[in-house]
């Protein structure tokens, strides 16, 4: 098998713990990584480099491929986010989040099954901030038609790929009624013009929210944009048993980065208890999206071994503190590399 050649990024906190835990993973199924570390975020200031070093990202434009661990931003102050700087310097607009129920992690529902597609480029997370004058300060949400259509038209091509039926639009354009209003005009045109079979509606996100939590079933996949996104994420990684279990990648025109939807969570950094696998299915969703770009089967076969090892550990109740469990990083990752033959 030729090899896939992937940039590695450790990140900060967790972010080492459960990249080597991932990379021993990899390893034991016999992946025929070939990754090229570089550095971002705390880890690159600690070295000696920009937070965001253009090597990195040069790197990546060059695999087209990244497998990457959170990266810490500060708060109300210091440099802007990498993870942000990373998204817009390859343009990776679209950022896609599976959340499932899993085999073992009990939880308050037992059938969810949402693909949450969040547009990565703009919003208020273009992070236009201003001071008018002492005291008053604002924040400028940015729509472009173009972004929004291609938002829009990706998630439909995604949903039909998938053999999803439904697209839901989370909003709030009574209130912002030019930007929200823009995108789901845009989301609306995509579905009239060229996805009339795909079901699609909009909801006013407060009350979608509330609907999120009553019955997560009724949704099947949700477009959003970039702030509405990520909050969501959250939430919806609560109802699969929180954020130790949400992959999620980052995709361009040219090339894609995989990232749990998690952070570095400082308060357990260093510990040996963070949960890697949302970082590993992660590393399986590249994997699928290596062997959809190759139309490789034998990929394939490689990420649904994997695939089936954790969740054969997890039904086997393997499972670190954050879904009731007891076990530490290496051990899970141990546990899941000895469900690897079967
Ligand atoms: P967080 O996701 O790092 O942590 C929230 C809570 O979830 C914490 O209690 C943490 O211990 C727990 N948690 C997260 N991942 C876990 C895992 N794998 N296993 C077990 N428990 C886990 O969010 P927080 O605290 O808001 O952010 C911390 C830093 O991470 C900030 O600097 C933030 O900017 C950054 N961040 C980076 C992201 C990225 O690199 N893509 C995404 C989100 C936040």
């Amino acid at each position: 098998m030729k090899p896939i050649k992937a940039v590695l990024i450790e990140g900060d906190g967790i972010g080492p713990e459960v990249t080597r835990a991932v990379v021993a993973i990899f390893n034991a199924a016999c992946v025929p990584m070939e990754w090229t570390p570089h550095k971002a975020g705390l880890a690159a200031l600690s070295a000696g480099s920009e937070v965001l070093p253009a090597k990195t990202i040069d790197a990546i434009k060059e695999y087209g491929l990244a497998l990457k661990g959170p990266c810490t931003t500060p708060i109300g102050k210091g440099f802007t986010s990498v993870n942000v700087g990373l998204r817009k310097a390859l343009n990776l607009y679209a950022a896609v989040r599976p959340v499932r129920s899993l085999q073992g992690v009990k939880t308050r529902f037992e059938n969810v099954d949402i693909i949450i597609i969040r547009e990565n480029t703009e919003g208020l997370y273009s992070g236009i901030e201003n001071e008018v004058t002492p005291g008053v300060v604002t924040c400028m949400k940015v729509a472009t038609e173009a972004a929004c259509l291609r938002i829009a038209l990706w998630a439909f091509r995604f949903a039909t790929h998938r053999k999803r039926k439904k697209i839901t639009v989370f909003h709030k354009a009574n209130i912002m009624k030019v930007t929200d209003g823009l995108f789901i005009n845009c989301a609306e045109r995509i579905h009239k013009k060229d996805y009339p079979n795909i079901d699609y509606n909009t909801l006013i996100i407060d009350a979608g929210c509330m609907r999120l939590v009553q019955d997560p079933s009724q949704f099947d996949m949700l477009l959003l944009e970039n702030l509405y996104g990520d909050v969501v994420s959250d939430l919806c990684a609560g109802l699969v048993g929180g954020l130790g279990v949400v992959p999620g990648a980052n995709i361009g025109d040219h090339g894609a980065v995989f990232e749990a939807v998690h952070g570095s969570a400082p308060d357990i950094a260093g510990k040996g208890i963070a949960n890697p696998l949302a970082l590993l299915m992660s590393g399986v969703m590249m994997l699928n999206y290596v062997a959809d770009e190759r139309d490789d089967v034998s990929i394939k076969k490689l990420a649904d071994k994997i695939k089936n090892a954790y969740n054969q550990a997890l039904a086997d109740n393997c499972k670190t503190r954050d879904l009731g469990g007891e076990m530490g990083t290496d051990a899970f990752a141990k546990a899941v590399i000895e469900r690897l033959g079967g």
